[in-house]
């Protein structure tokens, strides 16, 4: 599950947690990292700031207690492959953390508006205002989930940023089954469903000036850790958790790194290639095609089956009244039964 590590603080937890709870000694280490006791312990201090709980046993060594959880710059920057740490897009020195944030798209709009990098990652352990689609409010309990935002500068059409929203579920939706749950669905446009219910919502904004897209902001929530009890009583009937799923606790951090490597595939592939390869996995993935949909627009409201996701990312459905063809733009899509659309 873990992604392959190689920066040499990533060796030295690696050599601390092979040792089992048994004392490491800096001579040792030094050694196998070919450094010196003084860089060792130099390393030692910069991994407990980041919340790695590491004890000093006079005259026998270092033992790693524990991990953090509530991720860190550090923390996730060690969980990234060579792969994303070479490519430069997502790398320590553009990550924001905070304890907490009325809402991490707010945050990132205003470093965007600043002059934040492509590649800018803002999270938060709580968000006060966690923003939602159409007005909606994020539950955003702190030290349990996910809540993140990308700061992205791509080099395409204002009108195909939403792209970015399908982008962003295929890799999520990726990771998510990397860590155990499998029957993860992505729901068009922004949504990931365990069993039907919520697990992770996209929000996508963006700035645009004279027809050119200044930054767009992906921003991620995922329920992580949290119990299905500790949620909000009006998101808990219609929310998934990892936890509550796979009834063991996931590492942030990881999750963290696991979703940046693959999300930066995907975003490389697309700026060189385009949507056409993004399209074609997501419609694997979403299992969409054919299934029974509920399509509520502002002004507009039908039952229909989804036929395709056309060549721009808009979702393609036949109405089941009257058998018209119509592009949904912009709206919110409910699944309804698992029915065929040529039945
Ligand atoms: C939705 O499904 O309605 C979208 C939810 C998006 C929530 C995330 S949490 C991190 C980022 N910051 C916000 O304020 N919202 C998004």
């Amino acid at each position: 599950m873990s992604p392959s590590l190689s920066p040499p603080n990533r060796q030295l937890v690696d050599i601390l947690s092979q040792a089992q709870g048994e004392p490491v000694s800096g001579r040792l280490i030094g050694r196998a990292l070919s450094i010196s006791r003084a860089a060792v312990w130099k390393r030692v201090e910069s991994l407990r700031k980041s919340g790695f709980h590491i004890e000093s046993i006079p005259r026998q060594g270092y033992v790693l207690v524990a991990e953090p959880d509530t991720p860190s710059a550090q923390a996730v920057a060690l969980e990234l492959n060579q792969e994303t740490l070479s490519d430069g897009l997502f790398v320590e020195d553009k990550f924001h953390f905070f304890t907490t944030l009325d809402s991490t798209n707010e945050k990132a709009g205003a470093l965007a508006r600043g002059g934040a990098l492509d590649g800018t990652v803002v999270v938060a352990d709580h968000q006060s205002r966690g923003k939602g689609r159409l007005g909606r409010v994020w539950d955003s309990p702190a030290g349990v989930n996910l809540y993140f935002s990308l700061i992205l500068r791509p080099t395409i059409e204002p009108r195909f940023a939403a792209q970015l929203t399908l982008l962003t579920g295929l890799a999520l939706a990726e990771t998510v089954s990397s860590f155990g749950a499998d029957s993860v669905e992505i729901k068009w446009p922004n949504d990931l469903l365990l069993g039907g219910k919520k697990l992770a919502g996209i929000l996508t904004e963006m700035a645009v000036e004279e027809s050119r897209i200044q930054f767009v902001v992906v921003g991620v929530g995922v329920n992580v850790n949290v119990a299905l009890a500790d949620l909000a009583p009006e998101v808990s009937g219609i929310a998934a958790t990892l936890w509550d799923h796979l009834k063991k606790k996931v590492k942030r951090s990881a999750f963290l790194a696991d979703f940046l490597n693959r999300f930066r595939v995907w975003y490389r592939h697309y700026l060189a290639d385009g949507f056409a390869p993004i399209r074609t996995t997501w419609l694997q993935r979403s299992r969409i095609a054919g299934r029974r949909v509920q399509v509520n627009l502002v002004a507009d409201s039908f039952t229909a089956f989804a036929v395709d996701l056309d060549s721009e990312g808009f979702l393609i459905v036949k109405k089941e009244e009257s058998g018209q063809e119509t592009r949904v733009l912009a709206g919110d899509v409910m699944l309804l039964d698992a029915s065929d659309c040529s039945s």
